[in-house]
């Protein structure tokens, strides 16, 4: 059996930890506002959907600031939850955003049968996963 480095197991469980998404307004240092904003995936769609028919929804990481896309540290994808269920992932690789800091962005295309509690999950390579507040949708 090897014996598994003790900055191998932190740098792990770091990626394997949930950030919630942080109000940037209330951050003071200018360093952290930036961490927090350019990782925090961010719902955007209307409050309200048809039953049975298509529903756009778009996630975009970053809001404020911008996220590197370099070939050790990219977003490499994204996820859109419904409550406890995941509805759709698109994933990205290194340079799909030409190399240069960007806000990852997915339409995703979904049909609704009921009230709906949206999430989103974006993965950094460099710093793990990052969870978006919830909106929620009324499908009437
Ligand atoms: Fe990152």
């Amino acid at each position: 059996m090897s014996k598994v480095d003790g900055t191998y197991i932190k740098e792990l469980q770091k990626l394997q930890k949930i950030n919630r998404y942080q109000d940037i307004s209330e951050v003071e240092k200018e360093a952290k506002k930036d961490y927090i904003d350019r990782h925090s995936a961010f719902v955007h769609c209307d409050n309200s959907a048809k039953k049975g028919e298509k529903f756009k929804v778009k996630v975009q990481v970053g809001d404020a600031y911008l996220h590197p896309d370099d070939f050790d540290h990219y977003i490499a994808w994204v996820q859109l939850w419904n409550g406890e269920n995941m509805l759709a992932e698109s994933t990205f690789t290194a340079g799909a955003l030409g190399g240069a800091p960007s806000q990852v962005e997915v339409d995703f295309h979904i049909v609704p049968t009921r009230k709906m509690k949206l999430t989103a999950m974006a993965f950094c390579t460099k710093h793990g996963l990052w969870q978006s507040d919830e909106v929620v949708v009324e499908v009437s």
